[in-house]
């Protein structure tokens, strides 16, 4: 059935696992953008009203995210309307945590409410990667666990290259956000384009331990082989503050590795029990409250569920 309104959430992703560059990403449970759009006659998708992004996003309907992913999904249906968008904005941007993907999610997930769902859930991808390809290019290692939940392994931007993997049980994320801009574009800038065939050897090996670790539900193998990426943190660290400081506390606090959250600055690190993620994340903030770079915290496990529909009427 129809509807004239809805609201979508969409959470935060950690993308990359740490050694599985653009293939691998999970949910996290939190805060997210959360999107309403109420049905309009004319045919275009616009934004009504941003919160929460101190004015730095766009309201261009060919520049933001959400108004893309919506139009991708009114066009696909062929729909003679458009829709009036309000954002909340729960992520910080150039974060790390998937912010322009879960825009892009939420808005998708809540045009499909208000059409009645037309699409399953795993449809949405296309009209998701439209959205998030406008910022931060063609990878749906964001865009694949904000929609879907879990822990995800995207082997290309197809449906059928999303694989659902297990969450381990006493798996516990503790994550800090230091307060700077880290633009996915210019952290892609700093990549090598060629790695030598050692290297590759490793990448490749530590990316089979991880999903063999997933399966296994072993939370400190998991850690090992997320930590152990040769190429891309080791380009990316001299653009994360205090990185190394960060990863010495959270291990002395008894985290068993720290990565670099997608294309960073945040960092997440990989904890077995919930109390030590809570205090592993206030060590990692007394870093930056030492350097005074202000930074935003969370702990928590994989969010099992993706985005969610609050409200159709
Ligand atoms: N895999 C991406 C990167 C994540 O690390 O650049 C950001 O979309």
């Amino acid at each position: 059935m129809a509807n004239t309104r809805a609201e979508a959430f969409a959470p935060a992703t950690v993308a990359n696992l740490g050694v599985g560059f653009d293939i691998l990403g999970m949910a996290v449970e939190g805060s997210g953008d959360v999107i309403s759009v109420e049905r309009r006659a004319e045919p275009d998708s616009i934004i009504i009203s941003i919160i929460g992004d101190n004015g730095k996003l766009p309201i261009e309907p060919d520049k933001n995210v959400a108004t893309i992913a919506a139009n991708a999904l009114l066009k696909a249906v062929q729909a003679d309307f458009g829709v009036a968008i309000r954002l909340k904005k729960g992520l910080p941007l150039a974060s790390g945590l998937g912010s322009s993907s879960a825009s892009s999610v939420a808005a998708a997930v809540a045009v499909n409410a208000l059409l009645g769902e037309p699409f399953k859930r795993e449809e949405l991808l296309p009209f998701t990667l439209e959205g998030e390809a406008a910022v931060s290019g063609y990878h749906a290692d964001n865009v694949a666990p904000c929609l879907l939940g879990g822990i995800t392994l995207t082997n290309g931007t197809e449906i059928e290259a999303i694989r659902k993997l297990p969450i381990p049980e006493n798996l516990y994320l503790a994550l800090v956000s230091p307060d700077v801009a880290v633009p996915t574009a210019d952290a892609r800038a700093v990549l090598p384009q060629e790695i030598s065939l050692k290297i590759m050897v490793h990448q490749t090996g530590a990316v089979a331990e991880l999903v063999d670790a997933l399966y296994r539900g072993d939370v400190e193998r998991l850690a090992k082989a997320m930590e152990s990426d040769k190429v891309v943190e080791p380009a990316r660290a001299h653009l994360i503050p205090q990185i190394e400081e960060v990863r010495f506390v959270a291990k002395r606090g008894g985290a068993m590795a720290v990565v670099i959250s997608g294309a960073g600055p945040t960092l997440c690190a990989i904890c077995d029990d919930a109390d030590v993620a809570k205090q592993v994340t206030m060590s990692m903030k007394a870093i930056y409250d030492n350097v005074n770079i202000d930074c935003r915290i969370r702990s928590g496990k994989v969010l099992k569920d993706g985005a969610q529909v609050l409200k159709a009427e």
